[in-house]
C-alpha cells in the first residue's frame, strides 16, 4: 500500500511471528509447569480476525510470517489458515510463509504445507535420546517427531532443527546432534535458553549454556569459519569445514543483537508484542472486534510499532531479570 512499518530505532518491521494457539501437546520443562490452564476459545482471535489481522500487517509491508504456538500444528483450522495467507505468497506481497512447530504432528501436515508454499520449517529438538526427550517435553514421544522430520523432507520442505542449549541436559549429546543433522542434512540452530516460561527464573539460570562455551566445544574437534549471511533471524552461521554443513547460534543473553531487529509478535489473543524481552504490548483485538475498519487497523498497528523499544535487558551476569518476565513462551511463539 504505502509507508512500511518503521519504528523509533529507525528499524523497518517486515518479519511478522503469529502465535495462533496457547495449546501444546507437550510441556517442555522450560516453557510449561506441568499443569496448564489454557485460555478459553473466545480470547484466541478466529480465523477470520486472524486473516485480517495479518493480511493487514502484510499490506504495510510484511515480508516474511511464521507461524508459532505453543504447536501450531494443535490447532484445528490452523491448516486454513495456511491457505489464506499462501494467497499472499501468490500475489508476491509475501516471501515467505513458514512455521516454527514441535513436530509432534507434522507428518499428517508435511505435503499440504509444501503444496501451501512453506519451503522450510523449524522443528524444535533437544535431544536424539527417547527417555530423555520424554522427561524434557513431559507428554512428547520422540519417535513421532522423527517421523514428521522425515514427512517433512519427502515432501520437499528444508528442515532447521532449533536446540535449546542446556547446561546438564544436552552438552553430552553435542557431536551427536551436529552428526546427525549433518548426515540429515538438516540445518541446525542451538538456542541460549532464556529467563521465561513457567518454571522459576533460577532454574533456566541455572541451566544456561553460553554458546561462546559451546562454540568452543565444537573448535576442539572441527574447524569454523563464521559467516556472515543470514536468514533475516537473530542466528549467526558458521560452517564446519569437515562436513560442509552451517550452524547457527541464537545468543539473546551473551550476545544482544536487537539494533538490527526486523521483527514483531502478535500473540494468540491479538496482543502485538514488539519486543521478545519485554512486557509492553498493544491490544489489536479490542480493534478488530469494534468492526471491519482498515484505516483503524492500520492506525493501531502503527502505534504498536512506534512503542518498540531499543532493546531487551535480560541479563545473565547480573543474575537478574528486569521488567517482569510473567510473559509466557506459548502465548507468544518464542
Ligand atoms: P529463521 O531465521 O527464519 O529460521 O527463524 P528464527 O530462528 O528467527 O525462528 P525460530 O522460530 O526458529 O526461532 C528460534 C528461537 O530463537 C525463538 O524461539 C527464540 O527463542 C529465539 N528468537 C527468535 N527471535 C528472537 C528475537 O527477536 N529476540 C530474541 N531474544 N530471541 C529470539
Ligand atoms: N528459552 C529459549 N528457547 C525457548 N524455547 C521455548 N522456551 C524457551 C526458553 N525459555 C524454544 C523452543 C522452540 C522455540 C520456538 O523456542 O524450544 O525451539
Ligand atoms: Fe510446546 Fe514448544 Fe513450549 Fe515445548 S517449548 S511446551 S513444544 S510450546
Amino acid at each position: 500500500a504505502c509507508q512500511p512499518l518503521i519504528d523509533r530505532f529507525c528499524r523497518t518491521v517486515s518479519y511478522l511471528r503469529v502465535s495462533v494457539t496457547d495449546r501444546c501437546d507437550f510441556r517442555c520443562t522450560y516453557c510449561m509447569a506441568e499443569r496448564m490452564h489454557f485460555l478459553p476459545r473466545r480470547d484466541l482471535l478466529s480465523l477470520e480476525e486472524l486473516d485480517r489481522l495479518c493480511s493487514g500487517f502484510v499490506e504495510l509491508g510484511v515480508r516474511k510470517l511464521r507461524v508459532t504456538g505453543g504447536e501450531p500444528l494443535v490447532r484445528r483450522d490452523v491448516m486454513q489458515f495456511f491457505r489464506a495467507m499462501s494467497r499472499h505468497l501468490d500475489t508476491g506481497a509475501l516471501h515467505e510463509l513458514t512455521l516454527t512447530t514441535n513436530g509432534s504432528q507434522l507428518a499428517r501436515h508435511a505435503a499440504d504445507l509444501a503444496a501451501l508454499g512453506v519451503r522450510r520449517v523449524n522443528v524444535s529438538l533437544d535431544t536424539l535420546n527417547p527417555e530423555k526427550f520424554a522427561a524434557l517435553t513431559r507428554r512428547g514421544q520422540l519417535a513421532p517427531v522423527l517421523d514428521g522430520i522425515a514427512a517433512a523432507r519427502r515432501a520437499g520442505l528444508r528442515v532447521k532443527i532449533n536446540t535449546v542449549a542446556l547446561k546438564g541436559f544436552n552438552e553430552d549429546e553435542l557431536f551427536d546432534l551436529v552428526g546427525w543433522c549433518g548426515a540429515e542434512g538438516h540445518d541446525l540452530t542451538f538456542i541460549e535458553v532464556m529467563p521465561m516460561g513457567e518454571s522459576p527464573v533460577e532454574e533456566r539460570l541455572d541451566q544456561f549454556w553460553p554458546l561462546g562455551d559451546l562454540r568452543a566445544r565444537l573448535a576442539e574437534r572441527f574447524t569454523l569459519t563464521d559467516l556472515a549471511e543470514t536468514t533475516g533471524g537473530p542466528a549467526r552461521y558458521m560452517r564446519v569445514e569437515q562436513t560442509g554443513q552451517k550452524i547457527g547460534l541464537i545468543t539473546p543473553l551473551s550476545h544482544n543483537f536487537c539494533e538490527s531487529c526486523n521483527r514483531v509478535r502478535l500473540s494468540c489473543t491479538g496482543e502485538l508484542f514488539t519486543c521478545l524481552g519485554q512486557e509492553g504490548a498493544s491490544d489489536l483485538r479490542s480493534v478488530l472486534r469494534a468492526g471491519d475498519d482498515p484505516a483503524a487497523l492500520e492506525a493501531a498497528i502503527r502505534a504498536g510499532i512506534g512503542l518498540k523499544p531499543a532493546g531487551h535487558d535480560f541479563d545473565y551476569t547480573r543474575r537478574t531479570v528486569s521488567g517482569a518476565l510473567s510473559r509466557r513462551m506459548n502465548h507468544t511463539g518464542g
